[in-house]
Order: C-alpha cells, then sequence, then structure tokens
C-alpha cells in the first residue's frame, strides 16, 4: 500500500466523527483533499457549512457545493479534521508543511475535537526531523531568524512561498523535540512571529493513522 492509499485510508475513517447538518473545521494537505473528497460523497448535501484552513480547502469545498464560512460566524465548533507533518505519542504535532500552520491552530482552538489524520509514517517518538514552520511578517525576517538561531537549528527561508496571510515562512531544520511545549511558547514570544507550527498547547484528540491493515486510532 503506498502512503497515498494510507492517507485514503485514514480520511475514510475520519468520517466516522461527521454529525450530518453541522459546521466542522476542514484543515489543509493532501490526506485533507482525500477527506474533502470523500466527505463530498458520502454527506452530500448535508454537511451545513465549513470553516476551512485555506484558500486551496476553501476552494476544494466550494467546488463540490460545500458552503464555506467565517470563523467568526462559525463560534465554537464541535470538530476539526486536519493533518500533519509529525505527530509523538502525546499527539503533539508539527504543522504547516502546507504553510497554513496559524489559521490551522486557530480552527484548532477554537474546536471541542481535533481528529487529526495521517499515514503511519509521521508517528514519531520525538519532534523535529520534519523541519518546524516558523510563520513571520516578512520585514522581521533578520531579525527573527537571529534569535531562532539561539536554538542550534538550521533555518531555511522557504523561498517563493507567500501564505494565505501574506507572510513568510523560515523552516528550522535539525531539532530534536524533547519539550514541544516549552518552545512552541519561546518561540512564539518572539517579536515578529506570528505563529510556530508546533500544536503542544492544543495537540490533537485523537490521532487516526492510516496503515496497510486499516486505520489505527491513537489517544494521548
Ligand atoms: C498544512 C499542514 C498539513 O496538515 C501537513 O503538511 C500534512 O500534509 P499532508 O496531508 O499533505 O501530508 O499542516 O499546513
Amino acid at each position: 500500500m503506498t502512503p497515498d492509499q494510507k492517507k485514503i485510508v485514514a480520511a475514510e475513517a475520519a468520517l466516522d466523527y461527521i454529525k450530518p447538518n453541522t459546521t466542522i473545521g476542514v484543515g489543509t494537505g493532501s490526506t485533507v483533499n482525500h477527506f474533502i473528497d470523500l466527505l463530498a460523497e458520502n454527506f452530500k448535501g448535508q454537511i451545513k457549512a465549513a470553516v476551512s484552513s485555506s484558500v486551496a480547502s476553501s476552494e476544494r469545498m466550494r467546488h463540490y457545493g460545500i458552503p464555506i464560512i467565517d470563523l467568526n460566524e462559525a463560534g465554537r465548533l464541535s470538530i476539526y479534521v486536519d493533518g500533519a507533518d509529525e505527530s509523538n505519542h502525546q499527539l503533539q504535532l508539527i504543522k504547516g508543511g502546507g504553510g497554513a500552520l496559524t489559521r490551522e491552530k486557530i480552527i484548532a482552538a477554537a474546536s471541542d475535537k481535533f481528529v487529526c489524520i495521517a499515514d503511519a509514517s509521521k508517528l514519531v517518538n520525538v519532534l523535529g526531523d520534519f523541519p518546524l514552520p516558523v510563520e513571520v511578517i516578512p520585514m522581521a525576517q533578520n531579525l527573527v531568524a537571529r534569535q531562532l538561531k539561539v536554538l542550534g537549528c538550521e533555518i531555511k527561508l522557504r523561498a517563493g512561498f507567500v501564505t494565505d496571510n501574506g507572510n513568510i515562512i523560515l523552516d528550522l531544520l535539525g531539532l530534536q523535540i524533547e519539550d514541544a511545549l516549552t518552545l512552541e511558547h519561546r518561540i512564539n514570544q518572539i517579536t515578529g512571529v506570528v505563529c510556530v507550527g508546533l500544536f503542544a498547547q492544543r495537540p490533537a484528540d485523537v490521532l487516526i493513522l492510516g496503515e496497510a491493515d486499516g486505520a489505527r486510532k491513537v489517544f494521548a
């Protein structure tokens, strides 16, 4: 089974969490794209609305006739479905490989249940093999980079990439993240940082892993 087929297995299992005629939060990425396709197929005309974490996901859902509304209009959400680049066993995540980390973090914070869907390779013992994304206000690029240097990581500007919020991404390579909550707070304190793609303060509630023999649920 390919990694992409495993993503489909995870996305399919997340449908169990969807209740008709509710407003749901929907994230971004290739796993979520499968989820959107399956949602449209299995809940045709039954999704009241979605709050989306990216322009790309909004467009995909609109194509299927799923209404997109603003989070301010939606209020608190009962469920948020999104992917991840890495998860540890506490369901703390690295997200933002697709650059949508800030909106993803906002929707996760506004949701009662965060269902994370991924192929099985995303579960790791220690976060950090995947570069940690940091969304930064463009004029603060060098200011922020100088302060991130003390973490002892390599810092790479995501070349040619602009977030949906008009900002840049600095990817941090070579971290071994043992205390994700402390690092999340530390990076968020740097002036010019919009958001770091560490989801430790608000981890996932359940991680659905697509494996060759089906979906496996992991709880913290
Ligand atoms: C986007 C994300 C995605 O959830 C993450 O990159 C996983 O993507 P994929 O499902 O394509 O592996 O955080 O900002």
